[in-house]
């Protein structure tokens, strides 16, 4: 029986250093100029807030929309005509969705120059994946497993969006999801806690740089807090109803790392967790965010989400939810317009105590003077800089090294990949392969329709082989432009004759199928996550005419694929890539990127596996007793492993994984892992050698196999590496249901591979000394 020694174990976790960049930037926090910078900032907001009136610090509280772009339902038109009366009194303390610099200057010039107290507004705005040059949309990025390139990607998209005035994204999302029917997992980093806080802390300090003032750098965003890729059946906005263990320890994680990380601010999230909806949810917010993790950045609700604990069946009306929210921790109210209305009247009456207000506004006005808006309000308005910026060299290089290192290789039968260069008839087919609007995926409002590189394009540039495209079928036959929800074409197939006839006579067919980039991101579930429309039949005729089919997948979310796993002989998950999704392409099937992704979420068999995930926990019945035998955890139609695992993608090069040791000499500080990988081929390349655990008895069940390392390594042909990966507590612990991290002594397995299929496996065991 192994025990759990609690103190032993906190001050044991205190002497160890962890090597994240946060953690540095925690202990930077403490040297004597930035002690003196906080100082200062804390004395200078005291002193503002000394100055406010109640009104004055519930309007920091009020976040409004800007009058154009809607990332939410539409508000009545007797709201929206008071934001300019509440502006000019200093009712606003924040606008989303004001984006170019000479609309932000007009908003911020009535907050500076009309307002009583001349208060600088925080201007929000969605930079998910890129402001207007785009980057891969966050999943995609994740399948890179490239800290630096994902860290350079937030970097150029935070100098794009803070050239045209924003000071604030509403990024990362670091939702953990399990199910592919929610549309929003394009917008995470899948479905693993230890990969989706490493991705986290990379995002944030992309976008927060080392220096919050410098003008190239926004203020990021956790969100949304908490559970919200946890809803039910995968729709959107549903009821979430998770476990204590599931919360501590796959939703929490990559939350409470971005604190770590200095993230500046938390979104709350739609959904409800154990009954009470997380804007006036009390436990999320104080309890945790606030007191647990000493969060001292605000929380912004999602948008209405203050409003919407009336349909919740919460809070009776509008008064009862602003009182709700600000209880519970929630700072700004974003598009409820509940607590400019109802929040002055509620501390009058003692129902919120002022208190309460006074922190929200301290914490809304630190950021503020972080940003160094109150030094120069129009810091983020520089026209010329706004010209210079947006589009430039470098940001479109960033994207497209991001582009390319997202790309995976889910099968390359028979090396049909990477392509000739030379003398080849290439037939290319599917309307995605021609698209300029799709490819930038979910999330981009200030980027233009039409802007990104289409396949068409990339491959053309190679100009050594004939290229001959047809469509082969329409995907969608019209687009509300208003809601961009598209007509799915499930019909006309009048153009599959001509794909035909193009594919019969070319050398190699490459296909451009999947989701267009408006079937995946906020309110877009599905329950079918195949091919949409005609293509499945496409791609099943053109192969029935010519079964040389690299398949290029354009895609949110894990798509369900069996039959083209089991016919088609190259398929490239390229996802929706930004702005130069065509030429990253292009590139990967040239061979001049050799491709490096790995899955950050499982993919299926079937829709009805989900949620599938690899970090699954074992139950009392997991194996097949004997052949045929009914009584164990399975379907009977279909079998419990993914198509593709976690962790999955092919490389040109071949990486060979032998000799696999631990050491636990050095037990109370680290365990140390080390391999050989081996890249036995003739071409360069690039491997995610990953390292697994698991803890194989435990007080709280643990998973079978749970990511704790890894380490992007690039081997010449024929080159050898031994790798090392250590383990400290921190990898080796888990909450308990008091939500106390815990280590216990005893066996425990080591798993390494190219994914969570793993190929060397050892086990270990520990016993922590109870004097220690
Ligand atoms: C609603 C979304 O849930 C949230 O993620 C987004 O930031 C806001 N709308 C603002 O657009």
């Amino acid at each position: 029986m192994k025990y759990i020694k609690h103190i032993a174990i906190v001050l044991a976790l205190i002497s160890f250093s962890s090597c994240n960049k946060g953690d540095d930037k925690l202990a930077m926090s403490s040297d004597s100029t930035d002690t003196t910078k906080n100082v200062s900032i804390e004395n200078k907001v005291e002193e503002l807030l000394s100055k406010m009136t109640l009104e004055e610090k519930i309007g920091q509280m009020n976040q409004y929309n800007g009058f154009w772009d809607l990332t939410g339902p539409a508000p009545s038109e007797g709201v929206a005509a008071k934001k300019y009366e509440h502006l000019r009194k200093g009712y606003v303390g924040s606008m989303l969705n004001v984006r170019g610099v000479e609309d932000v200057m007009k908003v911020q010039k009535i907050a500076v120059e009309e307002t009583r107290l001349g208060i600088p507004l925080i201007i929000g705005f969605d930079v998910i994946h890129g402001y207007e040059t785009l980057s891969p949309i966050p999943l995609a990025e994740s399948a890179s497993w490239d800290l630096k390139a994902i860290e350079r990607s937030a970097e150029v998209a935070a100098e794009e969006a803070a050239a045209a005035g924003i000071n604030w994204t509403f990024a990362p999302m670091v939702d953990i999801s399990r199910d592919a029917r929610w549309g929003r997992v394009m917008e995470g980093a899948g479905e693993d806690p230890f990969l989706g806080s490493k991705i986290a802390v990379a995002r944030i300090n992309g976008f927060q740089g080392d220096d919050l003032s410098d003008p190239k750098t926004i203020a990021a965003c956790a969100k949304h807090f908490a559970g919200y890729g946890f809803s039910e059946s995968g729709r959107d906005y549903n009821t979430v109803d998770v476990g204590t263990s599931t919360l501590y320890n796959t939703i929490f994680p990559p939350f409470e790392t971005s604190t770590k990380a200095g993230v500046r601010t938390f979104m709350n999230s739609f959904n409800e967790l154990n009954g009470v909806p997380a804007t006036g949810n009390k436990f999320l917010q104080r309890d945790i965010l606030k007191e647990k993790w000493k969060f001292d950045g605000f929380v912004v609700s999602d948008w209405g989400s203050i409003a919407e604990m009336i349909a919740h069946g919460h809070a009776k009306d509008g008064k009862q939810a602003a009182e709700m929210a600000a209880n519970a921790g929630s700072d700004m109210d974003m598009e409820s317009y509940m607590y400019v209305e109802e929040l002055a009247a509620l501390v009058k009456e003692g129902k919120v105590d002022e208190k309460l207000i006074t922190d929200a506004a301290r914490r809304i006005l630190r950021v503020k003077f972080e940003l160094g808006l109150f030094d120069d309000p129009y810091k983020y308005c520089d026209i010329d800089r706004e010209k210079a910026t947006l589009g430039k060299q470098e940001i479109h290089d960033a994207v497209l090294d991001m582009a390319q290192k997202s790309v995976v290789l889910l099968k390359n039968e028979n090396s049909l990949l990477p392509l000739k260069k030379e003398n080849q008839k290439i037939a290319v087919i599917g309307a995605l392969a021609n698209d300029k609007t799709s490819p930038l995926g979910s999330w981009r409002i200030a980027a233009k329709d039409e802007t990104a590189v289409s396949v068409l394009e990339g491959l053309k540039q190679y100009n050594g082989n004939q290229i001959t495209y047809a469509k082969g079928a329409d995907l969608s036959t019209g687009e509300n432009t208003f809601a961009r929800e598209l007509t799915i074409n499930t019909t006309d197939k009048s153009e599959f004759a001509k794909a035909k006839s193009v594919a019969k006579n070319a050398d190699v067919v490459i296909m451009v199928l999947g989701e267009h980039g408006f079937q995946s991101g906020e309110g877009r579930s599905r329950t079918e996550i195949g091919l949409p429309g005609v293509q499945q039949e496409l791609l099943e005729e053109i192969y029935a005419v010519n079964k040389n089919i690299v398949l290029v997948l354009n895609n949110g979310r894990p798509l369900a694929l069996p039959w083209a796993d089991e016919n088609i002989p190259a398929i490239v998950e390229a996802w929706h890539l930004g702005t130069q999704s065509g030429n990253a392409i292009a590139r990967v099937l040239y061979g001049d990127y050799n491709p490096s992704g790995k899955l950050p979420m499982s993919f299926p068999r079937n829709v009805g596996q989900l949620p599938l995930y690899y970090n699954y926990k074992s139950t009392g019945r997991p194996n097949e007793p004997s052949p045929g035998e009914v009584f164990w955890s399975h379907y009977m139609d279909e079998s419990n492993t993914p198509l593709y695992p976690f962790g999955h993608g092919l490389s040109y090069s071949k990486f060979v994984y032998s000799d696999l040791a631990i050491n636990a000499n050095d037990a109370d500080k680290y365990i140390t892992v080390t391999f050989n990988l081996k890249n036995e081929s003739k071409v360069k390349g690039k491997e995610v050698a990953q390292l697994y655990i698991q803890d194989l008895f435990a007080s709280i069940t643990r998973p079978v196999k749970e990511l704790k390392g890894f380490e992007l390594v690039e081997l010449e042909a024929g080159e050898q590496k031994r790798i090392e990966i250590k383990l400290t507590k921190d990898e080796l612990g888990f909450y308990d249901n008091q939500g106390e991290f815990i280590v216990e002594s005893g066996d425990f397995k080591v798993f390494v591979g190219g994914s969570s299929k793993t190929i060397l496996e050892d086990k270990f065991n520990l016993q922590w000394d109870i004097s220690q």
